[in-house]
């Protein structure tokens, strides 16, 4: 049995244990995209989990769909997310910046350029996004030209490159949740008649193409991508029928030699031993919802390698050291998950010695 606090290897990276800080869009940017002050002391003070996994930041301005998240794709972005490296790096913490590209889950509120959001095929997510005035629907986007999704993926190595530029150990590439590349992976969200849309080859090609192109830019060490094989969400709805394109991708990404997948699951089935056998690497854990009690039991049972942890993170900077001593833990402030700006339910959350 694994041990979640023995060591282990990634992307030639020695963690000192198992347990990694899952990605959370917390909405504290600054207008031009780059992270905001309080962002190296949040990422540092939670630097004792063994990986620490950035809110997801987009590449290009398309990408945008929330508000006041980061990017990764000026020299302003980049002087920005050095600040969090160095700060990561200096509490001896690893960071790999999420690559988030919301497609369709965008509203022009909340994007630089204001333009319609792209998505494989013209077909509305039917959800609503938080903007400045309050939640509105999100409006209908357009399906990207065949030259528009080279662009995408040339976006994505640039905004890998950018990461690695900014002192990142790494990059994962969001694939989950209902967002672009899950939307090229859904056959209710991708209607397209070419060869990125159809058959499951077909519907899989954007995130091969995405992963191969961040591949070339940083070299598959640096390279992971995070996938929810059969999550409901943002209007996806692909149940159990995906699986087979889930089997197909991870064989496909297991032959790059990534850092690691990072697989999001909600199922109680057998599905998540398949991937891990088809895919061959590292493999991380997120099941949402963990209870302290349940957290080990995946390393333990040979599940996956490390485990992801999302609120529990967020609400308890020294988290290690409380699980490792019994101490209780914070209760987490919801209202404050996404509350533009301030150090409140941010970098106020009290380490054991002051709670
Ligand atoms: C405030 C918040 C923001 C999130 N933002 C992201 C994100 O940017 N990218 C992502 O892949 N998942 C995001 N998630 C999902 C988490 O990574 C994780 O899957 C989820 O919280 C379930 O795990 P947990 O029960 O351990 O928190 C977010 C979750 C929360 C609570």
């Amino acid at each position: 049995m694994t041990d979640i606090w023995s060591p282990f290897t990634l992307g030639g990276i020695t963690l000192p244990h198992r347990l990694a800080m899952a990605p959370m869009t917390r909405s504290r940017a600054k207008p031009d995209g780059t992270p905001g002050d309080l962002a190296p002391e949040y990422y540092a003070q939670r630097a004792s989990l063994g990986l620490l996994i950035s809110k997801g930041t987009q590449p290009s301005e398309d990408g945008q769909g929330y508000l006041a998240t980061p990017g990764i794709y000026t020299d302003e972005h980049v002087a920005g997310w050095r600040k969090v490296t160095d700060a990561v790096h200096a509490a001896d913490g690893r960071l790999f910046i999420q690559l988030m590209h919301v497609g369709r889950r965008s509203h022009p509120d909340n994007t630089p350029h204001h333009n319609q959001p792209v998505a494989p095929s013209a077909i509305a997510s039917g959800k609503a996004m938080f903007t400045m005035s309050g939640m509105q629907p999100v409006p209908q986007p357009r399906a990207l030209q065949k030259e528009e999704i080279q662009q995408t993926i040339a976006d994505f190595a640039y905004a890998a490159k950018r990461a690695i530029e900014a002192g990142a150990d790494g990059v994962e590439i969001h694939g989950a949740n209902g967002y672009l590349v899950h939307q090229f992976l859904a056959p209710d969200s991708n209607h397209r008649t070419d060869e990125y849309g159809g058959t499951m080859e077909r519907r899989a090609r954007f995130a091969i193409d995405v992963v191969r192109a961040v591949v070339d830019a940083v070299g598959p060490q640096k390279t992971a991508i995070r996938l929810s094989p059969g999550v409901a969400t943002g209007g996806i709805a692909e149940g159990q029928d995906n699986d087979e394109l889930y089997r197909y991708l991870a064989v496909k990404l297991g032959k790059m030699g990534l850092a690691y997948i990072h697989v999001l699951y909600t199922r109680t089935d057998l599905f998540l031993e398949d991937m891990r056998r088809s895919f061959g690497g590292p493999l991380i854990l997120n099941r949402p919802g963990r209870s302290r009690e349940q957290i080990g039991a995946d390393v333990a049972e040979g599940l996956a390698d490390i485990e992801a942890l999302g609120v529990m993170a967020l609400a308890n900077p020294d988290l290690v050291r409380r699980l490792k001593t019994g101490a209780t833990l914070n209760d987490p402030k919801p209202a404050l998950f996404y509350a533009g700006g301030g150090a409140e339910g941010y970098t106020d959350y009290p380490v054991i010695d002051a709670a």
